[in-house]
């Protein structure tokens, strides 16, 4: 399913209805299927905006978001999203929160409960089914947050700076967690993230957004870079001269 067009964005502007607030200008963009999209972007220029439009939370107030046909095999929903804030159910342990996307779906046999056992152990959580967000780490807390995401078996996954409040080591093993997770699904990821290293060390493509949306001039996606570099990628690449040059191509592009 490789470089087939999964995602496909065209010519979309988002107005938010309330105040008339233009925030989104002329957005294309195509995600292929299987791919690893990161988004990067000043505060406020509208990632988060644009990550609901392309999960269908949000509607565009012009142009068109469309999904390639999925196999008949795939989830009634075909999208798992997980936002700035993990979200978690407080009085839910683990297992429960990582089990209800399924039981909205009114799905709770024996197949997956199996499904969300699998999940749990596929984000390195085995052991804590049981434990409350309260008695869990921020990494942990994400952990759950991208187990229930996925246990629905969504062909896109949809991150919002999922590793923004972690500290910088729980964060950087996240991202390795977050890429062997993405080998071991057929999952299609678009992640936004304010860090250039994460979205390099992780992203098949990075898009730069640019624009002052709070001063009259709508964002749009001003960047794109290519990363080509060899996978599976381990910490080590980040000294090497191919993923510093990525870096600063991104960097100079978000100073632009
Ligand atoms: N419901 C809303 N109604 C009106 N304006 C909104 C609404 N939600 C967000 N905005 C505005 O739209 C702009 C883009 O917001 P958005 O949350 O998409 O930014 P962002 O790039 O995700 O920022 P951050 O990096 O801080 O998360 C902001 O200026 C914000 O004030
Ligand atoms: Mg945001």
């Amino acid at each position: 399913m490789e470089n087939q067009p999964f995602l496909v964005a065209e010519q979309v502007s988002y107005i938010f209805p309330d105040g008339q607030f233009h925030v989104l200008e002329d957005i294309s963009l195509t995600i292929n299927a299987g791919d690893f999209v990161a988004l990067l972007g000043p505060s406020g220029v509208g990632k988060s905006t644009l990550l609901r439009l392309l999960g269908g939370l949000l509607k565009p107030t012009s142009g068109r978001i469309s999904m390639a046909d999925l196999p008949e095999s795939s989830a009634t929903d075909p999208i798992g999203v997980v936002f700035q804030r993990d979200n978690l159910m407080p009085w839910r342990t683990v297992t429960e929160n990582v089990q209800l996307p399924l039981e909205l779906q009114r799905q709770a046999d024996q197949e997956s409960r199996y499904r969300v056992q699998e999940m749990i152990e596929l984000v390195g959580l085995a052991g804590f089914e049981g434990s409350y967000p309260a008695q869990l780490s921020g990494g942990m807390a994400q952990r759950v947050a991208i187990a229930r995401a996925l246990v629905h078996r969504p062909a896109l996954l949809l991150l919002d700076e999922p590793f923004g409040s972690l500290d910088a080591l729980t964060r950087e093993r996240m991202g390795q967690e977050l890429l062997r997770i993405w080998h071991a699904l057929p999952v299609t990821v678009f992640m936004v993230t304010h860090s250039i290293t994460e979205a390099v060390m992780l992203a098949d493509e990075v898009l730069v957004m640019g624009g002052r949306p709070a001063v009259g001039d709508p964002a749009a996606l001003i960047h794109r870079v290519p990363i080509g570099l060899p996978r599976p990628r381990q910490l080590e690449i980040q000294g090497t001269r191919s993923f510093q040059k990525c870096a600063k191509e991104i960097r100079s592009a978000i100073q632009v």
